[in-house]
């Protein structure tokens, strides 16, 4: 719950999966906090960082030519000892000896249950989304999707250059953890023959051999499939595919090319918005919040409740993907 103590330190860190657009918030945290008095921390290498004091004062200089840089200037990690007692215990203890009081950590759901941790034991902490994936529920937007679907996009647009000269089958298999949003933006962009989400995929293997003769018979000569990282095994089931159909299959699985870049405006935007709307709550006393976009506004929410939120793949968009 917001409260009003007011506060002097802040630290900073990414954590997690990169993203692009995570230098553009970091920039914005520092910038902002310095122009509202705070004396602002780097945290490098995330919660391991964290643990071990890696972390160094930010100027505003730290953080000039980075707007356009992809991955993050802070580096990432996913650290396992968050999940302990002790890892907790050391993060809170370094909290206190570096006079954090607020702690600003940019990343996907699994460190905002980090952030969470931390905030049962007293440290003030703001979550900012950073995360390729777009599946934090309490947001419509995560910083790192733009980006991440229009490299996905380009590249896949070659891929069916080279299917169409070939007469070929291709699966493309883009990241998402279990989520299947790139999925479900690459195959309408894409204009894909099918998408398959791991939120609606029946696993019927015969539906998607059927439409690939189907499509050939009516003079198609490409057949793309975009299929989501939580699906997965796009290589056997290209294997099945052809075997089944008889037209040659290709699996390309398009992998961390997805995390790296130059963020797209949209992205270094909200990236902006996002990470100055965190040293404003922080400012301003309010403990314990994620800041989040919902409904073409910035809002933050408790970190809790924003927990326990749930994200479906919107059904009007789905529906469409399917007749397009
Ligand atoms: O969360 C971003 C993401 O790229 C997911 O799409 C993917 O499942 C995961 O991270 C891969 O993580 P790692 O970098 O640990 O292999």
């Amino acid at each position: 719950m917001a409260e009003t103590t007011k506060i002097k330190t802040i630290g900073v860190l990414t954590s997690g999966g990169d993203a692009p657009g995570m230098n553009a918030a970091i920039r914005a945290v520092v910038r902002h906090g310095l122009s509202k008095g705070m004396k602002v921390y780097g945290i490098y290498r995330g919660y391991t960082g964290l643990m071990e004091e890696d972390i160094r004062e930010m100027r505003a200089g730290d953080v000039s030519d980075t707007i356009e840089k992809g991955g993050t200037i802070l580096k990432t990690a996913r650290c396992k000892e968050m999940r302990t007692p002790e890892g907790i215990a050391r993060a809170v203890e370094v909290c206190h000896k570096y006079g954090i009081e607020g702690l600003v950590v940019i990343g996907g759901d699994g460190s905002y249950r980090g952030a969470e941790k931390l905030a049962n034991e007293g440290i003030n902490v703001i979550g900012v989304p950073g995360t390729i994936d777009l599946d934090i529920a309490c947001t419509e937007y995560t910083i790192g999707f733009d980006t991440a679907v229009n490299t996905a996009m380009e590249a896949i647009d070659k891929v069916r250059d080279t299917s169409s000269s070939h007469e070929r089958c291709s699966i493309i298999e883009v990241m998402g953890r279990a989520a299947g949003y790139i999925a479900l933006w690459c195959g309408i962009a894409n204009g894909a023959e099918d998408i398959i989400l791991p939120e609606k995929y029946d696993y019927d293997e015969q539906k998607l051999i059927d439409n690939i003769i189907d499509n050939k018979r009516r003079g198609k000569t490409h057949h793309i499939i975009i299929n989501a990282e939580g699906v997965g095994h796009s290589a056997s089931m290209a294997r099945r595919i052809e075997a089944a159909t008889g037209i040659e299959t290709r699996a390309t699985i398009l992998g961390y090319m997805q995390r790296g870049g130059s963020p797209t405006c949209k992205d270094r935007f909200f990236a902006s918005i996002m990470g100055a709307y965190a040293a404003d709550i922080l400012a301003e006393g309010k403990t314990n919040r994620v800041v989040c976009y919902q409904h073409g506004e910035f809002v933050d929410y408790d970190i809790e409740e924003a927990l326990v939120m749930q994200k479906e793949i919107p059904a009007y968009e789905y529906e469409v993907s399917q007749i397009l």
